[in-house]
């Protein structure tokens, strides 16, 4: 849906501060987050992650869209003693729309 990746572009206008994603896109305060949706947590080649976030990697976790829909909306309530310092987003139609933004970089 058109509408909700351009929704999502808007959306993640929020997480530039720390993130980019496309081609040219290069690590910053967190990892780029092209290929993201679906991928296993912590696999961005060459980004320094917490050990939680590792350790999550390890027992399998996945970022699908129930868990990056709970990971934008709290964080720290997925990957406790993650280093994301983001308050999260509110609004499930944010959420909903930035993962719509993101998977269009798979
Ligand atoms: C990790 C998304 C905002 C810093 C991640 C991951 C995702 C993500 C999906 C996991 C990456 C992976 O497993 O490869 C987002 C989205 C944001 C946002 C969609 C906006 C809605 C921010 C902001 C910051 C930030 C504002 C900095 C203040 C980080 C860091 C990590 C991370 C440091 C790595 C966490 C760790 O190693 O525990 N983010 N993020 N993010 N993000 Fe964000």
């Amino acid at each position: 849906d058109p509408k909700l990746v351009a929704a999502g572009e808007k959306v993640f206008a929020e997480c530039k501060a720390c993130h980019q994603v496309g081609e040219s896109a290069k690590h910053r305060v967190g990892p780029v987050l092209n290929g993201v949706v679906g991928r296993q947590v912590g696999q961005a080649e060459g980004f320094n992650y917490s050990p939680a976030i590792r350790k999550a990697a390890e027992q399998g976790m996945i970022w699908d869209h129930a868990t990056l829909d709970a990971y934008l909306a709290s964080p720290r309530s997925v990957i406790e003693k993650g280093r994301m310092s983001f308050q999260g987003l509110r609004s499930e139609d944010d959420r909903e729309a930035v993962i719509a933004y993101l998977r269009t970089f798979n």
